[in-house]
């Protein structure tokens, strides 16, 4: 009976502890912090890109969602300068207004404001791509038809590795392939810490269990976070977790893409085990740490668990009916 009582307290700390983080930095309540604010801009310029590439364009849609993106991004210019939000919401406004254009439909008065608003942006001197772009099936097949159940099939969780870290540049790439992951309006709210240095990877370690019986062998580790001070409504109370675990697959397969190997670290830990490695690392409070991640080159040949798989029927269900 104690016993229940006590875990029924530990386990009600751990969700007060994830649930003051949500409402303190996402924007249930306010818009106040650099991330809220850059994650208002990226949901509507979102809409405003998305928009252009449905079967029937609605000519005229979004039409307060383009005023209010130029209100807010005066003001966050004002504040932050220039970063990629706000060249990634100036190059979709050009794309959608220049779309209307084309299509003779009048969005006058508002036109006007982003004619004054480019002005106001021309000496910032850079640009890049926003809107639509046409892409072919051809295209797609001919640079994504890689042998995909043999890819996946050999996907191991690698617990040895050969001796030397991971090198930057591979990091860079890897990191770099694995934003190309989706994330919910583009907001992208995740980011890896890489630590290649051998005493660093083992303090990190240190933080975790899960990597007890291979740590020595490990020279390269990642921590994955996503932020949630880009996450807006109650419903979207879990979507960093969401997020970040599509980023960290992704992550794990580009690794797997490379020719190295991983292994997953999980992160599932109490509040105490949190705070101590953020602090040790310095993640920030608005960050949700979502996994740790081990990588290093591959041995010659070396032993992986068989890891057998449930029968498909145990995971599929088509066309499900109550009936
Ligand atoms: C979120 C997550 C956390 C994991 N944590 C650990 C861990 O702490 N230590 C470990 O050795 N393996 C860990 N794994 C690896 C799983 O044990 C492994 O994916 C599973 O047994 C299937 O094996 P496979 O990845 O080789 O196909 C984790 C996997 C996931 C997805």
């Amino acid at each position: 009976m104690l016993d229940t009582l006590r875990i029924n307290a530990r386990l009600a700390m751990a969700f007060i502890y994830d649930f003051a983080r949500y409402r303190r930095f996402s924007f249930v309540a306010h818009q106040t912090s650099r991330g809220n604010r850059r994650a208002i801009i990226r949901i509507f310029t979102h809409y405003l890109e998305g928009g252009m590439a449905f079967p029937n364009v609605r000519l005229g849609y979004g039409q307060d969602k383009a005023a209010s993106v130029m209100t807010k991004l005066r003001s966050y210019h004002a504040d932050f300068g220039v970063d990629e939000t706000v060249l990634w919401a100036l190059a979709t406004l050009k794309s959608y207004f220049a779309y209307h254009a084309e299509r003779d439909f009048d969005l006058s008065g508002l036109a006007r404001d982003f004619d004054a608003l480019s002005e106001n942006f021309a000496a910032v001197g850079q640009e890049i791509r926003g809107g639509t772009e046409e892409v072919t099936a051809a295209k797609i097949r001919a640079a994504g038809m890689i042998d995909f159940e043999q890819f996946m099939q050999h996907r191991h969780s690698v617990r040895q590795y050969a001796p030397g870290p991971v090198d930057d540049e591979i990091i860079a790439r890897v990191v770099r392939n694995t934003q190309q992951c989706p994330s919910v309006c583009n907001r992208q709210t995740c980011k890896v810490y890489a630590i290649n240095n051998l005493e660093s990877v083992q303090a990190a370690l240190a933080f975790q269990a899960g990597n007890a019986g291979f740590r020595q062998d490990i020279q390269t580790v990642f921590v994955v976070t996503s932020n949630v001070s880009e996450m807006n409504l109650i419903g979207e109370r879990y979507q960093g977790w969401i997020d970040g675990g599509i980023f960290a697959m992704t992550l794990a397969l580009a690794i797997h893409a490379e020719g190295l190997g991983a292994c997953f670290l999980n992160w599932s830990v109490e509040p105490a085990q949190d705070r101590a490695m953020r602090n040790h690392l310095g993640i920030a409070d608005d960050e949700l740490v979502i996994t740790m991640m081990s990588a290093g080159h591959l041995k010659e040949a070396f032993s992986v668990p068989v890891s057998h798989r449930k029968p498909l029927e145990d995971v599929l269900t088509l066309n499900p009916s109550n009936s």
